[in-house]
């Protein structure tokens, strides 16, 4: 697959932002959940960028898929990622209190499972860092349609950056397929994003791309709290 002038630029343009973030704003934390657009920026990060640290929240309920990429990545790349996991006491009271899969039953116990398994985690996490970087992008979601390079993460009071926020899906295919990336198994099976296993399903065609991501639920509610949906007005 080759890349064409127009994703050359935007390559570009990403590696001069990494390289800025890298030697302004040391140390800087890269949030890897190890989906499609996170493997781009974890290629180029580790060949352009090495002192920018990346991380993920294990939260301890991930696809026996993402497990599979994380151990062949330890192969694959001169570099270590670094892991948060949630806190013991607070997982088990949890299923002692409301039981192994309460994220079922109501919005509540869902959004409680994501503030032990994924925020207190990320919060602990970015104590670490000076900035913090996704692979958030705009196409993703309705809510992401003004997803800026950088913003203020109030929540955090942490300068987010958000480098591929103008890359298509197709871009970040063209990227990982070129450059022989290893990518989640999962996206192979109509799984275009991956969270908890218990979470996520695959879609069918024609579905929005985060359909399958807490799908019981309402549209509006479908977040898990690290990046808080901006409202307007
Ligand atoms: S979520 O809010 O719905 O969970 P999504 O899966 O779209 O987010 O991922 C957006 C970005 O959030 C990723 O590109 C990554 O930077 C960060 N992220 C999400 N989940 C994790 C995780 N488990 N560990 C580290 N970073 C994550
Ligand atoms: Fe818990 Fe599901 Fe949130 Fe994962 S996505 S932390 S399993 S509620």
């Amino acid at each position: 697959m080759t890349i064409d002038a127009q994703l050359q630029a935007k390559i570009t343009a990403t590696n001069t932002v990494l390289k800025e973030i890298e030697a302004d704003f040391s140390p800087a934390g890269f949030a890897n959940s190890f989906g499609a657009e996170d493997m781009v920026l974890m290629d180029l990060i580790c060949k352009q960028t090495p002192n920018i640290v990346i991380f993920t929240l294990d939260t301890g309920r991930l696809p026996a898929e993402t497990y599979a990429l994380m151990q062949q990545l330890r192969l694959h790349y001169d570099s270590r990622i670094k892991v948060y996991f949630p806190d013991a006491k607070d997982v088990e009271q949890y299923l002692v209190d409301n039981g192994p899969n309460a994220f079922y039953d109501s919005l509540e116990l869902r959004k409680r499972c994501c503030a032990i398994r994924k925020i207190a985690p990320l919060q602990r996490a970015l104590k670490n860092y000076k900035v913090w970087i996704t692979g958030q992008r705009r196409d993703q979601a309705l809510s992401r349609t003004e997803l800026a390079i950088s913003e203020w993460d109030e929540g955090n009071q942490l300068q987010k950056f958000n480098p591929l926020n103008d890359w298509s899906n197709d871009d970040v295919w063209a990227y990982l397929r070129h450059h022989e990336v290893p990518y989640n198994a999962l996206h192979d099976q109509h799984f275009p994003s991956i969270g908890c296993a218990p979470c996520t399903r695959s879609v069918t065609m024609g579905e929005d791309i985060r359909s399958g991501r807490w799908w019981w639920e309402n549209a509006e509610g479908k977040e898990c709290g690290l990046h808080p949906i901006k409202r307007k007005g």
